[in-house]
């Protein structure tokens, strides 16, 4: 074995010796660690270069040094899978014919499965599709927290729960740049809607930003390592975010130690001195000359391009902070595109096909069941209509930023078409017209939906069809246009679009076995709940939409998905609604809207438990075609100090007839603390897989960090002694098994 090391050594002396002999510089030399390439590329730049770097050169490249053959970086959007190639300084599509692409599930969707191996899947795979097409950072995936269910982005996000979203992001991160990719989180921070999205100047206190909107990007950036993290457009304390004192030098670079690249959001720089020396590392997107959009000879005109090197060469800034640039710029190049051991990637495999399904299969959440209308019941041929657009409209087209040319993308229609062939007579009515819209960016969708009947006689078509039917599956929700979940729009209305709500109420009329599926990346109305006795939530799915559904609805795969947020009976309900000043107050003499966060903490659930409001559905519920029993939850200690751990154990049983998957949720409360705090907030989860009949044992294991709140006056975490109580729950409304214990 000596032997064997000391040839290692040898071995690897040599090449380096070598490649030192053969005079190959150490910034090409990828046996030399990063840094010394670092330094050394940066130490043969000229400032012209360097200033290159740091800035856009077409929509979504910046340059890379030709002279030293260091490549050009190329960024792609977006979250749910890789954009299509675009014009060389436009946002519609180059036209090319080899960049169709694998839709995968929103992210609310992956966050519904809560289950972190879904988000290393998710991760490896979109990575790969962003390898095989030579793209260095994907601009994903995002975790602004939902505070309103009128954000018209919440679909791109991963819910109301900062650990949920820490603990789903982190996954994700690695997988993707497993694939030497780097991942680029999104929007950093309180980008948490998208009316005024360029001008809400975001009000939390500083408890509020620290326990509920920085946790998910520092858990991405200590945890997950991201390469680069991006600025969001809004401001905060008076400052654009995209270079902010506070958000990117104090906290993300100081407290965190960000050793990656912030790239800002496009359009997102406003002005050269504050991103030279608020923590703003590369600029793209910026409108130009006089503000006009999207020139295309606009690059060096950019904040952090002449202007910069104008300042430079007049001694009126140093390159101290260039320099700083340059160096994340360079240490994201040799993570990606200078990387010598990245695998090749791969893109439209049946693998990321099957990724697509189990992801969207595990984030389907079966919100109500009553009398097990589902799974449908196949033992006989039966008749099942399929009523509303969204059974056959395309959603991954449309939405902003996160639009698809995707390979395929299967309906619902026929998506139960397939899975019903020969066990049952499927029809359709249309039953509303919603958007007809037919594509984005030059990415058309292909479909003609238009449909000039009235909605009276849409309404009457699907009822005379549901009154003979077995079974009728209402298949309706929001969709990607404009004012509904939609970049740069939020809703105007809590409740369904297109009339919807008329057509739900005339089949439950008709017809017992009603099925309503919502398509949608926030929560909505339902006034028609107790009319309706099945109930799914189906998010957008991506390509395998039609095969995912099919299988929950089939039965050919039993639902274990949760919800990620709240689903409010009303939008008063809400506590940005109530009290948190939704959607700003605009200044009178200038173009920004101060919204103070005033309902503090209390987003999600954490108002719901505090104000005692009964939710329309709870955070954390999903129901399953089989049922789980919990046992008593017992802890290993009655007490413990800030520097133990203890740990809580509960027993589950699956007590029904198939086999099933249950999301076991941990909340912890602080009854008795001198500060206001949520009555109760998820410390941990964990998704059983049981047969019939099994039980496990359910393990959680936490310290002072599960039981510690932000304090802001000392700028620090603090557990204060006393009682807590741990719950074990199937939801945030439903706890099955709580055990007190104290904080000595
Ligand atoms: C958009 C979005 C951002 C996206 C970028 C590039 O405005 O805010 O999420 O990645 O610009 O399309």
């Amino acid at each position: 074995m000596r032997k064997f090391f000391i040839a290692v050594i040898a071995f690897s002396l040599s090449v380096a010796a070598l490649a030192q002999a053969s005079g190959i510089p150490a910034y090409l030399d990828c046996t030399k660690p990063i840094e010394d390439r670092v330094e050394d590329a940066l130490s043969r730049l000229t400032l012209e270069e360097k200033v290159g770097l740091i800035h856009a050169q077409s929509k979504f490249s910046s340059r890379g040094v030709p002279r030293l053959g260091i490549p050009e970086l190329w960024t792609t959007d977006g979250p749910h899978g890789i954009r299509s190639e675009v014009m060389w300084d436009e946002w519609h599509q180059a036209g090319w014919t080899n960049d169709s692409c694998v839709a995968f599930p929103a992210l609310t969707c992956l966050a519904a499965t809560w289950n972190p191996d879904m988000a290393a899947l998710y991760g490896k795979s979109i990575g790969e599709e962003a390898r095989y097409r030579n793209k260095n950072v994907l601009l994903g995936p995002g975790v602004n927290m939902y505070r309103t269910p009128l954000n018209g982005r919440n679909f791109e996000y991963m819910g109301e729960d900062p650990y949920l979203a820490s603990q789903m992001v982190v996954p994700y991160i690695r997988g993707v740049q497993s694939n030497g990719v780097a991942a680029c989180v999104k929007h950093y921070a309180l980008n948490n809607q998208e009316l005024h999205r360029h001008t809400t100047n975001a009000m939390p206190d500083d408890r509020t930003l620290y326990e509920i909107y920085l946790p998910a990007f520092k858990a991405a950036v200590v945890d997950g390592g991201t390469w680069s993290i991006m600025g969001s457009y809004n401001l905060y304390k008076n400052q654009h975010v995209c270079h902010n004192q506070y958000l990117l030098n104090d906290i993300l670079k100081g407290e965190w130690g960000f050793d990656g690249a912030v790239v800002s959001d496009w359009g997102g720089t406003h002005d050269t001195a504050q991103a030279i020396a608020n923590g703003l590392d590369l600029e793209f997107g910026t409108w130009t000359d006089g503000r006009t959009m999207g020139k295309t000879n606009a690059y060096d005109s950019y904040f952090m391009a002449d202007p910069y090197l104008e300042l430079i060469r007049s001694g009126k800034v140093g390159t101290e902070e260039l320099d700083d640039k340059v160096r994340r710029v360079l240490r994201l190049m040799f993570r990606t595109s200078m990387s010598p051991d990245r695998p090749y990637g791969s893109m439209c495999s049946p693998d990321h096909y099957a990724a697509a399904r189990e992801i969207g299969v595990e984030g389907i959440v079966l919100l109500r069941n009553e009398g097990g209308v589902l799974p449908l019941d196949l033992t006989a041929p039966r008749k099942v209509l399929v009523v509303g657009e969204n059974a056959i409209k395309m959603m991954t087209v449309g939405g902003g930023s996160s639009s698809l040319k995707a390979q395929h993308e299967i309906s619902p229609l026929d998506g139960l078409r397939e899975a019903l062939d020969g066990k049952a007579e499927v029809s359709y009515a249309r039953g509303y017209v919603g958007d007809v819209n037919t594509g984005q960016d030059g990415v058309a969708t292909g479909q003609n939906l238009a449909d000039g009947r009235p909605a009276d006689v849409l309404i009457a078509e699907a009822v005379e069809l549901a009154k003979d039917a077995d079974y009728v599956i209402f298949v309706g929700g929001l969709n990607k246009s404009w004012h509904q979940d939609c970049e740069d729009s939020d809703r105007e209305q809590y409740g369904l679009p297109y009339g919807q709500d008329a057509v739900i109420e005339a089949l439950a009329g008709v017809n017992k076995n009603l099925v309503v599926v919502n398509v949608s990346g926030n929560a909505v109305a339902m006034p028609w709940v107790v009319k309706v006795p099945a109930i799914v939530q189906a998010w957008y799915l991506g390509s395998e939409t039609g095969n995912a559904l099919a299988d929950v609805l089939t039965g050919r795969v039993n639902p274990s998905g949760k919800l990620p947020f709240t689903f409010p009976v009303r939008l008063e309900d809400v506590g940005a609604h109530a009290v948190g000043e939704y959607p700003g107050v605009k200044r009178p003499d200038e173009d920004v809207w101060d919204e103070k966060y005033n309902e503090g903490v209390l987003t999600g659930y954490r108002w719901h438990d505090t104000k005692k409001i009964s939710p329309l559905f709870a955070f954390g519920h999903g129901l399953s075609y089989t049922d789980f029993a919990y046992g008593k939850l017992t802890a290993d200690k009655k007490s413990m100090t800030e520097s133990e751990t203890i740990t809580f154990e509960i027993p589950v049983t699956n007590t029904g007839k198939v086999a099933g998957a249950e999301v076991v949720q941990l909340y912890i409360s602080d009854p008795k603390c001198s500060f206001l705090r949520p009555a109760k907030e998820l410390k941990g989860f964990e998704k059983v897989y049981l047969e019939p009949g099994q039980t496990k044992t359910v393990t959680f294991t936490v310290g002072r960090d599960a039981l510690s709140y932000f304090d802001a006056d000392r700028h620090e975490w603090v557990a204060e002694p006393g009682k807590f109580t741990a719950h074990a729950a199937s939801a945030s409304d439903d706890i099955r098994s709580s055990v007190d214990f104290t904080l000595k």
